[in-house]
């Protein structure tokens, strides 16, 4: 008697979620008919969007930046190879403390830990010199941008502007700070972009960078295809306004990406035209570069893992070029292993 009653109540409940399924699914593909022009691509629209935006002439993405931390100085006295951005938040004063200490101190011309393990990466030139700017928009609380203020004022690497602090303003503060080496770093030949849990054997990035002649319009990191946005209520989400298509054009995931300085300066000159996305690796290494016609090349997967952090010994012992989820504690125990010989 129970059991039939449960089973007539089961049975309900699963034609119900089939009706609602199939009422998703619809919603959905209605949803992709109506906002995909031209149907079957891409990457027509995406030119399409820029022609008709271009064609107007109307700057409805304007990089207006007022500098609250210009950093006029980091890059006067000698001008970088490479540039690195890393984008941080107030409060994460002890991650960037941790960068700065380890492998982020050749910025300030510290010398790399000779290998312990017999592998290592030839020594940059002393000519080819590294800089580490941490990026910020202005906290709602002003108590933090004063701290900021202090830390710019110890360690010169800090560049704030005034626009808000907040996730979906990160293709903006990363756009900013493309926009702040173009005027403030122009002599950066290469730019690169990580977020602050990430660590980066730099002489590995230089060997690479080195070791390939073409970097014109080539954009270097993880790369994606095919992804699709995420629509569902998050912190990543993007909505059908914002982005009025079905699939994102290839690009580079956010952790760490590259280029050469002059591209950075064709991306920055189309950004203005072309309608803001928050997703910040698919706006600038897929959107962007889709439009000037960027190249991607792939990471080196045997140097980087992209959904797996490396061991510390594994970047210690020169096996991994960068990886992300590097913590505090493990960006001081990798540089530990560097200069001591505790792995094996
Ligand atoms: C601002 O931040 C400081 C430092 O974290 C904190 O002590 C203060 O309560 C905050 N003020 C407000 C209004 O949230
Ligand atoms: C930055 O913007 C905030 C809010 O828009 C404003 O109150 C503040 O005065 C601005 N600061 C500077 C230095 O422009
Ligand atoms: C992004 O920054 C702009 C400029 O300060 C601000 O008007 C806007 O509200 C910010 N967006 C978010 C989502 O915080």
């Amino acid at each position: 008697m129970l059991g039939g009653v449960l089973r007539i109540k089961c049975h309900k409940v699963v034609v119900f979620c089939c009706s609602l399924i199939s009422v998703i699914i619809i919603f959905h593909y209605f949803k992709s008919n109506n906002n995909s022009y031209p149907p079957n691509g891409f990457l027509e629209s995406v030119e399409d969007t820029y022609r008709h935006y271009r064609g107007s002439r109307k700057r409805i993405n304007p990089l207006d930046f007022t500098y609250t931390i210009p950093g006029e100085k980091i890059c006067r006295h000698r001008s970088p190879f490479l540039l690195i951005f890393v984008v941080s938040l107030h409060t994460r004063r002890s991650q960037r403390d941790a960068i700065r200490s380890t492998w982020g101190s050749v910025s300030i011309g510290k010398p790399w830990p000779r290998s312990q393990y017999g592998n290592q990466p030839s020594n940059p030139p002393p000519n080819l010199f590294t800089k580490v700017v941490f990026l910020f928009g202005y906290h709602p609380n002003d108590t933090h941008n004063r701290e900021l203020l202090h830390e710019s004022a110890q360690h010169n690497d800090v560049v704030q502007a005034n626009f808000t602090e907040s996730y979906r303003n990160l293709t903006r503060k990363v756009l900013m700070g493309l926009k702040w080496a173009r005027h403030y770093c122009p002599q950066a030949k290469f730019v690169m972009k990580i977020d602050d849990d990430t660590f980066v054997n730099v002489p590995m990035v230089f060997d690479y960078l080195l070791s390939k002649d073409v970097w014109e319009r080539t954009i270097m990191g993880f790369i994606n295809i095919d992804s699709i946005p995420f629509r569902l209520y998050t912190k990543w989400q993007v909505s059908w306004t914002e982005y009025p298509y079905m699939r994102y054009p290839i690009y580079t995931s956010g952790n760490i990406y590259v280029f050469l300085s002059r591209t950075s300066c064709l991306l920055l000159d189309v950004a203005e035209y072309i309608p803001y996305v928050s997703m910040e690796d698919v706006y600038i290494t897929g959107i962007l570069a889709e439009v000037i016609h960027a190249k991607h090349r792939l990471i080196p997967l045997k140097w980087y893992s992209p959904y797996k952090t490396a061991s510390p010994c594994e970047l210690a012992t020169n096996k991994k070029m960068a990886s992300q989820m590097i913590t505090a504690k493990l960006h001081y125990l990798v540089w530990k292993a560097m200069q001591e010989k505790i792995c094996d």
